[in-house]
């Protein structure tokens, strides 16, 4: 029997077996007992997520009861909106997304991702996990939010708790909701602490804009700054453990970027499409879908498969091998349409910041396979811990 819980520790371990069977024997893939329903192949992911008519955003897009529902914006801001809120809230947020700014954050990006790869170079040794990967995303998204550099441990710490799960458990545990009251505080405290002395970051500047004449309220500001954690955070180490593990596991591909570090954007796409770090996306239906021969009813949940997108045969060729000269602009980990990621050119730029100054200093690292530990979560795919022996270049 083909069974898919996206909550077994197996499942973490390895998707893409369980991934190509529904693709080829359950397109339309039901889970009586978790309630939900699965769409694994391209073509039928790419056209739900860009569907707004008939998948809704409302009711968040993860399967944990405790976020999903009609109050999933609480915690996921316009994330869990749908059109015309959302294309309010988004119009609003997306100023400090813009181009010009996400460009502007390089040379800070590039300082920040120097210092970790200067400590790691003395030790010789690193888990890169906890030495950059998983601080530096949350440290950019504290420097747009204007979070103190005093604080982002404590912040970095609440915000694993949020979502990790152990095996067995189907809801955010109580750790994970305690978690989520630690951030909401604190960012409680932060934007009344703006409202009081306005400055130069994102939470200041939403705190001055306006929809159709109106404020956001101080509550939708503090969802929009835990969105950017949820986001923004444990997405972007993800994709920079990944890149290392699978050029490391894949020498052919290694030898590719040694003669052309040229080829650092290739590896970034490549690595997105080939374990995209954002698996799982859900949605509810707004009304009764024939899909596949069935009939999927209103309100119900619907799993987008983003890596078994990315890897189906019908999309791409050979989507189990990872070359990093492909063309992998069809993937879809970054979402399509309405709801398409708004960091991706910031994730972008971090990946590639990162990784340019890494393989500058440590194009001979080794990947310690008996350290390494996978991270379980329902959505996210990759590393709690990515052990390396670095030799310097
Ligand atoms: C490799 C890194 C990342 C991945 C794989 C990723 C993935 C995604 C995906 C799949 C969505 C679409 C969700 C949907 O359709 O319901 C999304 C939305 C979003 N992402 Fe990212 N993301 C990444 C990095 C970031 C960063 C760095 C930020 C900001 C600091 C960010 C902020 C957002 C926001 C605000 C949304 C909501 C957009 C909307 O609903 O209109 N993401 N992301």
């Amino acid at each position: 029997m083909l069974v898919y819980d996206p909550y077994a520790y197996e499942a973490h371990e390895d998707p893409y077996p369980i991934y190509a069977r529904l693709r080829a024997e359950a397109p339309l893939y039901r889970n009586e007992a978790l309630d939900f329903w699965a769409l694994s192949r391209h073509a039928d992911v790419l056209s739900a997520i860009k569907d707004t008519e008939r998948y809704s955003n409302a009711h968040g897009v993860t399967l944990d009861p405790a976020a999903s529902g009609p109050h999933a914006h609480l915690g996921m801001s316009f994330l869990a909106m749908d059109p015309p809120r959302h294309t309010q809230m988004r119009a609003l947020v997306s100023r400090g997304f813009t181009p010009r700014r996400v460009a502007a954050l390089e040379p800070r990006i590039r300082a920040m991702a120097v210092a970790h790869l200067e400590r790691m170079a003395e030790a010789g040794r690193s888990d890169f996990v906890a030495d950059l990967a998983g601080r530096l995303p949350m440290d950019v998204i504290s420097e747009m939010l204007g979070v103190p550099e005093t604080d982002r441990g404590t912040l970095r710490a609440w915000a694993d708790r949020l979502v990790h799960r152990e095996e067995g458990v189907l809801d955010v545990p109580p750790e994970g909701l305690e978690a989520f009251q630690h951030i909401w505080r604190y960012f409680s405290e932060r934007v009344a602490e703006r409202t009081r002395t306005p400055g130069e970051d994102l939470i200041s500047a939403l705190l001055a804009a306006e929809i159709d004449g109106q404020r956001l309220a101080p509550a939708e500001i503090v969802s929009f700054c835990n969105l950017m954690i949820v986001a923004g955070n444990e997405t972007t180490t993800k994709l920079l453990a990944n890149a290392l593990y699978w050029l490391w596991r894949n020498p052919d591909q290694r030898k590719l970027v040694a003669d052309d570090p040229g080829r650092i954007p290739g590896w970034i796409e490549e690595t997105l499409r080939y374990d995209a770090s954002s698996q799982v996306i859900g949605r509810v239906t707004h009304r009764e879908l024939a899909l596949h021969g069935q009939r999927v009813p209103e309100g119900a949940r619907v799993l987008l498969l983003l890596g078994s997108a990315n890897r189906d045969e019908r999309a791409f060729e050979s989507p189990d091998a990872y070359d990093i000269r492909r063309n992998a602009s069809a993937m879809v980990s970054f979402g399509q349409g309405t709801h398409f990621c708004l960091g991706a050119s910031l994730a972008r730029l971090e990946a590639r910041v990162v990784l340019e100054e890494f393989w500058r200093r440590f194009p001979d690292y080794e990947v310690e396979p008996a350290g390494l530990v996978r991270v379980h979560s329902v959505n996210v795919r990759g590393f709690a811990a990515l052990p390396l022996e670095l030799r310097r270049g």
